[in-house]
């Protein structure tokens, strides 16, 4: 694997125990997600026992042991956007994706999550794909939405 990355992050960054949640921020950014010969190396860099760093992992949402998707879906089933379809909205970017929640398309373009309340609950149901936001969300919108970020074929089906 590359470290390139790596080394530049902890140039940056610090190579010292205190910048370890912001080494791991930037190595989820750039590798979309902690790959175990990147954590062996932050371990070894950055003085910090490798089983901590696994703790924090797993421990914080934002990082990620297993490959991430290009585009990170989250389909929100918090009360508001569950009573608005939010659970089936899920299911069929689960089939229009061919993945389940919590999991990541084959081709690495796609990661599928369902979330509780993204704070905007006057939009339910909510999508958001990575920075993107998309409110009052029905099933004949998840097509066109998925296709802004499909650089391949990927089954969307209409509604
Ligand atoms: S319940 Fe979905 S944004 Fe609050």
């Amino acid at each position: 694997m590359d470290t390139q990355n790596l080394e530049t992050i902890i140039r940056k960054r610090g190579a010292h125990p205190g910048a370890l949640i912001e080494v791991l921020l930037d190595v989820q950014e750039k590798y979309r997600y902690l790959p175990p010969e990147i954590v062996e190396k932050v371990s070894r860099e950055l003085t910090v026992p490798a089983s901590w760093i696994y703790h924090i992992a797993t421990f914080y949402n934002a990082f990620s042991l297993q490959p991430r998707g290009r585009y990170c879906v989250s389909v929100c089933l918090g009360t508001a956007c569950h009573v608005g379809g939010g659970v089936k909205i899920l299911e069929k970017i689960e089939r229009d994706l061919r993945v389940k929640r919590g999991c990541t398309t084959t081709d690495l373009d796609f990661s599928l999550d369902e979330v509780h309340c993204l704070g905007c609950c006057g939009l339910a149901p909510v999508v958001t794909v990575n920075e993107d936001l998309y409110g009052k969300v029905d099933l004949s919108h998840v097509p066109r939405i998925l296709k802004k970020y499909t650089t391949k074929k990927v089954g969307v089906e209409d509604a």
